[in-house]
């Protein structure tokens, strides 16, 4: 794993920002994997940046988000949809048409799980996947015990996962208790992974992501073993290491 050791958020931010920038000049057809929470946000807001002032155009790109919760529609601001779509595709000239993100009210949740590995697999694959991590060292949803060899599919939500994201809701009642999420071997498949990790809190994790062993006992010490994976991690993050 290559590590890219930046001050602060701001400068993860722009860090990561600045590597997706240049995959997209690079290749206009490339296909991005996206990530939510708190962590890729000041990602997307350099990238609106630039898009606002150097023009780079997103028109030829796929993106596949890791996650969504189960239960929330589209349009309900805490799912994921509403939050891509606020964060980063209403602010830039992405075809929303080949912006995907798992749907939270499938009809038959197995079915949909499998054909967006299938959409991946049949469009070629990420390119470039973002991740965040949860304190637990969950990527995308994939809790402590997930298999290695999970594709797509649904997963009930830890307490500690849920009270982590309950600041967006209301109540922690209102945070839904299931996720469809993007399986480890879905992500492990990605080309290339960026992994941002920032702030204190999440010392601990990279902490035991650099020292720990791979167990699916913490779901991101699979990244050791792809071969393009950079972490982004700040000062704070550092700290513990
Ligand atoms: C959620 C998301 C993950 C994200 C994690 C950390 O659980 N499903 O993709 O990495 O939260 O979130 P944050 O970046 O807000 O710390």
């Amino acid at each position: 794993m290559n590590i890219i050791k930046v001050q602060d958020y701001a400068e993860m931010s722009r860090t990561a920002a600045e590597i997706v920038i240049g995959k997209v000049k690079g290749n206009p057809e490339v296909i991005l994997g996206l990530a939510t929470g708190g962590t890729p946000k000041g990602m997307y807001d350099s990238m609106i940046e630039d898009h606002v002032q150097n023009h780079t155009s997103y028109e030829h790109v796929t993106s596949f988000n890791l996650d969504e919760y189960i239960g929330l529609k589209p349009n309900d601001p805490n799912s994921y949809h509403f939050y891509m779509n606020d964060s980063l595709f209403n602010h830039i000239d992405i075809n929303k048409g080949q912006t995907f993100v798992p749907n939270g009210t499938p009809d038959n949740s197995d079915e949909e799980c499998r054909r967006y590995d299938e959409r991946i697999d049949s469009l070629g694959g990420i390119d470039l996947q973002i991740l965040g991590i949860g304190q637990n060292g969950h990527i995308g949803f994939n809790e402590p015990g997930t298999s290695f060899n999970s594709g797509t599919h649904v997963v009930t939500l830890e307490d500690s996962t849920r009270q982590a994201n309950a600041r967006y809701f209301d109540s922690i009642d209102e945070v839904p208790t299931q996720a469809m999420t993007m399986g480890i071997s879905t992500i492990m498949k990605s080309k290339e992974i960026l992994l941002l990790i920032s702030g204190e809190e999440k010392a601990e994790t990279l902490k035991r992501l650099f020292d720990g062993e791979i167990t699916e006992e913490f779901p991101a010490s699979i990244l050791k073993k792809h071969n393009n994976v950079t972490i982004i991690a700040d000062q704070k993050a550092l700290s513990g290491v």
